[in-house]
């Protein structure tokens, strides 16, 4: 299996993940969470647990009876523990391919957003599934990158690629290109999961102008200010440039555009 995280993806800086892309996975999160529809007093595990957008949707929503959320960034957790107090709450460093805990020790384990960054994909479902009692559930979303379903990251990669030929090879829809209802589907069925369901979830991305959508990606946390960040600065001021002029901007400056998910659910035979 290729290896899909590059140079350009840049985890480990919390603060330009949550302007960047957290903003839009805790806004998502709630969406994924009314869709799984799981029971109250659950033990969960949040894998990849980021900044703890996922982890904070389920301690508010969902009653568990206790929630561990791994990640393998000990930046980011350090984050998603100041943001998400809670006596429930336990936050480790790990690896999704490898999870520290107990076979069958999980009611229901959740991951938001990061399959498509994980080297082995088919490891870390059956990761997810070893961790998860038979007849719990375990479930995912990754943005829609194949559909451009995020499109101001599809605008940023269309800008990028209208002035520098390289850049359309590192864009999220080539690289992650099992993003889909068959990928998704196809990577769970591998894993030997049962009852598999698949939808899209959708939310708005309101910018309230240009430099609100421009700052995140000169920030540094992710494969699209992963590369703003190599380019000089004539470059960087050109690609702003091409993008403000690809973009819909309203009266007001704001700028709506929208962004969609794919989420899996199944469960463990
Ligand atoms: C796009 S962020 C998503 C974070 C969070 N789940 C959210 O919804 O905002 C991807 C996360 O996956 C984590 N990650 C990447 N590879 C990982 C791995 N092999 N094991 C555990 N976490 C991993 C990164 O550290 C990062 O926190």
């Amino acid at each position: 299996m290729t290896n899909s995280v590059t140079r350009h993806d840049a985890w480990n800086a919390g603060d330009s993940y949550d302007s960047y892309m957290g903003r839009w996975s805790r806004a998502i999160a709630p969406r994924f969470l009314d869709w799984l529809g799981a029971p109250d007093d659950q033990n969960w595990l949040d894998v990849g647990c980021g900044t703890g957008a996922l982890s904070a949707s389920i301690l508010a929503q969902c009653q568990p009876r206790s929630l561990i959320a791994v990640d393998s960034s000990a930046g980011f957790l350090e984050r998603a523990r100041a943001a998400t107090p809670h006596e429930r709450a336990f936050f480790q460093v790990g690896d999704a391919q490898d999870l520290p805990l107990e076979t069958a020790s999980r009611d229901i384990t959740v991951s938001a957003l990061v399959l498509n960054f994980v080297h082995d994909k088919e490891t870390m479902l059956a990761e997810m599934k070893r961790v998860t009692r038979p007849g719990g559930s375990v479930g995912l979303y990754v943005w829609d990158y194949p559909g451009g379903g995020v499109a101001f990251m599809r605008a940023f990669w269309a800008a990028a690629a209208s002035l520098d030929a390289a850049a359309g090879d590192l864009a999220e829809n080539k690289r992650f290109p099992y993003c889909t209802p068959d990928g998704l589907t196809a990577l769970a069925t591998n894993a030997g999961l049962a009852s598999i369901a698949c939808a899209p979830l959708e939310i708005a991305t309101v910018f309230e102008d240009f430099d609100d959508l421009w700052r995140p990606f000169t920030l540094g946390a992710g494969p699209a200010p992963g590369y703003c960040a190599t380019l000089s600065t004539d470059a960087r001021e050109r690609l702003k440039q091409a993008l403000y002029d690809m973009l819909p901007h309203r009266d007001d400056g704001s700028i709506h555009l929208a962004a969609r998910a794919w989420a899996i659910k199944a469960r463990v035979a």
